[in-house]
């Protein structure tokens, strides 16, 4: 079974091109001119209609859409083990590859926690089963996520953990954080921050500002993701360590990364899509779908992150798909799980808030994320021949909904129903195999 991709719009790191692609075996086996898809396709003089017949080839017409490198997400909540009510890993792949994306990074706030090889395995085992898209394990910095005790990266390294998080808390011990550094430094590794100094943010529902004190709400201020951010980069200065930050929110916070890469430090960054798109204002609904950790901000940070994603200073757009059971989404502000869904209108909103040429866009969904990941040799990978045929192919004009009751997530706590998207996922290929076809996951 072959499959071919025509009249579509290539888009990769390397530019845009008009071009057909075959894909056979896993890989991409030919990238041809548009119409030229001879070279062991289609006998001369046949059409691809044709080849579909008498070649097992599956013909995919492409015209008006972009082929692209498959999307991988660096912050992905699959909530299994532990809370599968919310979200399992096949559901979640199965929502990744309808977003677009070929690989995630699973977060670790699992139960029990991702922080032993045992339960990375699972979790890598049960993404292989589902086969919706690669699921690669982080790994958590600190047993438990307790914020006391390092695990053992050596060995979460040597089972392929590229990545080591805490997220939904920040290690808030600065030593250990030191250490922790220290210690990956050898390994390949990357710490990645969920940044947040806690004792700045107890009872916190949203953020601290104007809007928050009209409200009469507990406020989380900019302050507290400002100096965790900070303290990682001077440790990243002292240590030579890489450091990634995760899902960053704040106008200062920007700065500080965009001055720590003009130092040269070993600094990447993401910001979600609802950050680009969602203010603090929304709170004004007292609704909990708004509630996500770190909080909407202004639109003044609003705009700030979208400046550090144009200029390079934010590196990808990651989703922190945080799904949560409508029961536990429905109940106040204040005990309500801070979290949203994200894999399947990344894309789409992505496109319809950032003003930058859609190659860039992509470039924050797939190659720069893939090699912040340690995924750059199989995913994000140019679209030529003899690479892994990972690839999104994509409208980027096509305006749609999400219609809560078609999303493949388990939970359906997403801020954007009834919100006018512009982007969607036509088809997703991992390793050669349609995941995703018309907008509609094959498995
Ligand atoms: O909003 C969030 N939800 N932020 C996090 O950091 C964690 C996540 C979750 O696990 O629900």
């Amino acid at each position: 079974m072959s499959t071919l991709i025509t009249g579509g719009t290539v888009v990769d790191e390397t530019g845009a091109r008009r071009a057909d692609v075959r894909i056979e075996g896993g890989r991409i086996t030919a990238v041809l001119d548009p119409g030229d898809v001879g070279a062991g396709a289609v006998a001369p003089g046949e059409s691809a209609d044709r080849a579909e017949v008498h070649d097992s080839t599956e013909v995919l017409d492409a015209t008006g859409l972009v082929v692209c490198p498959g999307f991988v997400d660096l912050h992905t909540h699959l909530r299994e083990p532990g809370r599968e009510e919310a979200e399992t890993i096949e559901s979640g792949s199965r929502a990744a590859a309808l977003g677009g994306y070929t690989a995630v990074v699973a977060m670790p706030n699992t139960d029990p926690t991702q922080d032993c090889v045992s339960v990375v395995e699972f979790v890598r085992e049960q993404g292989r089963r589902a086969g919706l898209c690669d699921v690669h394990p982080s790994g958590s910095i600190t047993v438990g996520r307790r914020g006391d005790q390092l695990t053992p990266f050596a060995e979460l390294a040597a089972v392929g953990v590229r990545l080591f998080t805490d997220d939904g808390d920040g290690v808030q011990d600065p030593l250990l954080m030191r250490r922790a550094f220290e210690y990956s430094a050898g390994l390949g590794v990357t710490m990645a921050q969920h940044c947040e100094v806690k004792r700045l943010t107890a009872g916190a529902v949203m953020h601290e500002g104007e809007c928050c004190s009209r409200l009469g709400l507990p406020g989380w201020p900019a302050l507290a993701e400002e100096l965790m951010v900070h303290r990682d980069i001077e440790l990243v200065r002292l240590t030579g360590a890489p450091v990634h930050l995760l899902h960053l929110s704040c106008a200062r916070s920007v700065e500080l990364v965009r001055r720590a890469k003009a130092d040269g430090l070993a600094v990447t960054a993401e910001a979600t899509p609802h950050h680009i798109s969602l203010t603090d204002e929304t709170l004004r609904s007292y609704s909990a779908i708004y509630k996500v950790n770190p909080p909407l901000r202004t639109i003044h940070d609003v705009e700030a992150v979208r400046a550090g994603i144009a200029d390079g200073t934010i590196d990808a757009i990651a989703t922190d798909h945080a799904p949560h059971v409508a029961e536990a989404k429905e109940q106040p502000l204040d005990a309500a799980p801070p979290g949203m869904l994200g894999l399947e209108t990344a894309l789409g909103v992505a496109l319809g808030h950032l003003d930058l040429p859609l190659a860039e866009v992509i470039a924050t969904l797939s190659w720069k994320p893939a090699r912040i990941a340690g995924l750059g040799e199989v995913h994000g990978r140019p679209v030529a021949v003899g690479e892994p045929a990972n690839l999104t192919v994509l409208d980027p004009d096509e305006r749609w909904e999400v219609v809560p009751a078609q999303l493949a997530s388990r939970s359906r706590n997403t801020p954007f129903v009834g919100v006018a998207l512009r982007g969607r996922v036509r088809h997703t290929i991992l390793h050669g195999e349609l995941t995703v076809r018309d907008s509609v996951a094959t498995r």
